[in-house]
């Protein structure tokens, strides 16, 4: 068993609890709490003394930070967000720009409003068959450092939300060729590099920061993350502050723990328990590929898109739009049977497949979709790309000026041309298709019209209809 400092002081902790007169109020009096709270330890105060000074926590950050490879690791009970938001404070000064994937996560795009930068977007190619986001081509990159000497740092989102890695060796090279440091948001890559057939981590190709969800792909607690940083090209300190600066004061015990014994479960099983998550998923596809028009995303990606390195073999992704059947219609009798999926609209379906799953629940997934899809059978139509990956932004000014500019809400009609002053995000992947300080194009404005009334959830914005949008106040 490899050691875990952090879980091992959280469970003797649970086992020996002192009488608190801490936070949190409820104590853990039985009188007043069953097993929902009964787990509940800060780590300030119980696992860890009140004033740290134990430094069992940096002990358990040292250790991810041996098996990831990386100079200096935080733990958060914030998710990848936080990690998102110190990077942004890490990297460069206010008005700096930085060269940034288009398919950032919205708390990217807040830690550019945040930091006052000033983002040079770089789309990824679209996969022709699919419509999926398709790798970043280093080439574009090296483009867009060319145009912009003065970009301070190029920020990556790998693996994609749909499984697709790209070439983040070649990448690393071209930003450290040009003296920038490359940073990646591998929220959905905390189980990269743990097994021959996946590709490796970000650290390993080279990057000098990744941040990643433990939550997601391995076995924290919900909003579990970590960042991972090399010294060479990053202000350690300033990472640091950041970090701390943006984190609660509180940090849960348990999620933090969770942290320590995910990386454990990695270390000792990881290999193992990602062989079933591996074999299960493509036996999935197997009997996926069987179903009359139902397109199976698989390593053909990859070999069709050069900037692909390769997709994520434990990744499933299903195009419903050849069986004609309605992706959320489908996604919710699947509900009503007990099957959530991570990523369901009209034409697309990404269920999570993790080293938490067994043969048996993939089967489970496998039978009861492809039941589904023969219950919802149509005409087949076709293929729509989702906004979020196709849009090509005109950017006005940066999100920084834009989010705190005087704004009115105006028709949608009216905001073609003008400058956005919210955040529209089609949700899942949670990736913003119009951005404060960019304009608002009426292609893209009619698209996420199309699918707010196709029943995807449009999020943070006022209007999620989108009949009305926020623009800056001329
Ligand atoms: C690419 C990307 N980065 C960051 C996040 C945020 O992660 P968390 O939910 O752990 O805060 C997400 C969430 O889906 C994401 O897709």
């Amino acid at each position: 068993m490899a050691d875990t400092p952090l879980y091992d002081a959280y469970r003797a902790f649970l086992a020996d609890p002192a009488t608190p007169f801490t936070v949190p109020g409820h104590k853990r009096n039985p009188a007043l709490v069953d097993e929902l709270l009964a787990i509940d330890l800060p780590l300030y105060g119980a696992v860890e003394s009140l004033d740290g000074s134990t430094g069992i926590l940096p002990r358990a950050e040292r250790r991810a930070g041996e098996l990831w490879g990386a100079d200096w690791c935080g733990f958060s009970v914030q998710g990848s967000s936080h990690g998102n938001m110190a990077i942004a404070l890490t990297l460069a000064k206010p008005g700096d720009k930085v060269v940034v994937a288009r398919t950032l996560h919205k708390s990217l795009f807040f830690g550019l409003v945040l930091a006052g930068l000033d983002p040079v977007w770089v789309r990824p190619d679209i996969d022709a068959r699919t419509g999926l986001t398709a790798g970043m081509p280093p080439e574009r990159i090296a483009a867009a450092l060319d145009a912009h000497p003065e970009a301070r740092a190029v920020m990556l989102i790998e693996p994609s939300y749909v499984g697709g890695v790209s070439d983040v060796a070649a990448i690393a090279e071209i930003a450290h060729a040009r003296g920038v440091p490359l940073t990646v948001d591998a929220a959905w890559g905390a189980h990269l590099g743990f097994h021959p057939a996946l590709p490796p981590h970000a650290l390993q190709a080279g990057a000098d920061i990744l941040v990643t969800s433990v939550h997601k792909h391995i076995t924290g607690f919900t909003q579990s993350s970590m960042v991972l940083a090399q010294r060479e090209r990053i202000d350690i300190d300033r990472l640091e502050a950041a970090f701390e600066g943006l984190h609660t004061t509180s940090p849960s015990g348990g999620i933090m723990a969770s942290i320590d014994r995910a990386r454990a479960l990695l270390e000792e099983r990881g290999t193992a328990l990602l062989d079933v998550a591996i074999a299960e998923s493509e036996r999935a596809r197997e009997r996926f590929r069987a179903v009359e028009g139902l397109g199976v995303v698989g390593a053909d990606i990859a070999e069709r898109n050069p900037a692909l390195l390769m997709h994520d073999p434990t990744k499933i992704v299903l195009s419903l739009v050849g069986t004609g059947a309605n992706g959320i219609a489908v996604a919710d009798v699947l509900e009503e049977r007990g099957i959530t999926l991570e990523f369901a609209d009209r034409d697309t379906f990404c269920p999570v497949i993790t080293l938490g799953d067994t043969a048996e629940t993939i089967d489970r997934l496998a039978d009861e979709v492809i039941r589904a899809i023969e219950e919802h059978r149509g005409d087949p139509r076709d293929l729509v790309p989702l906004t979020a990956w196709t849009v090509d932004p005109v950017t006005a000014m940066t999100p920084r000026d834009a989010f705190f500019a005087d704004h009115v809400r105006v028709p949608a009609a009216e905001a073609i041309g003008r400058i956005a002053a919210e955040t529209v995000v089609p949700y899942p992947p949670g990736i913003p298709a119009l951005a404060p300080g960019e304009v608002v194009q009426g292609p893209v404005v009619e698209a996420l019209q199309a699918e707010a009334a196709a029943g995807t959830s449009i999020r943070y914005c006022g209007d999620p209809n989108l009949e009305t949008i926020l623009v800056v106040a001329e």
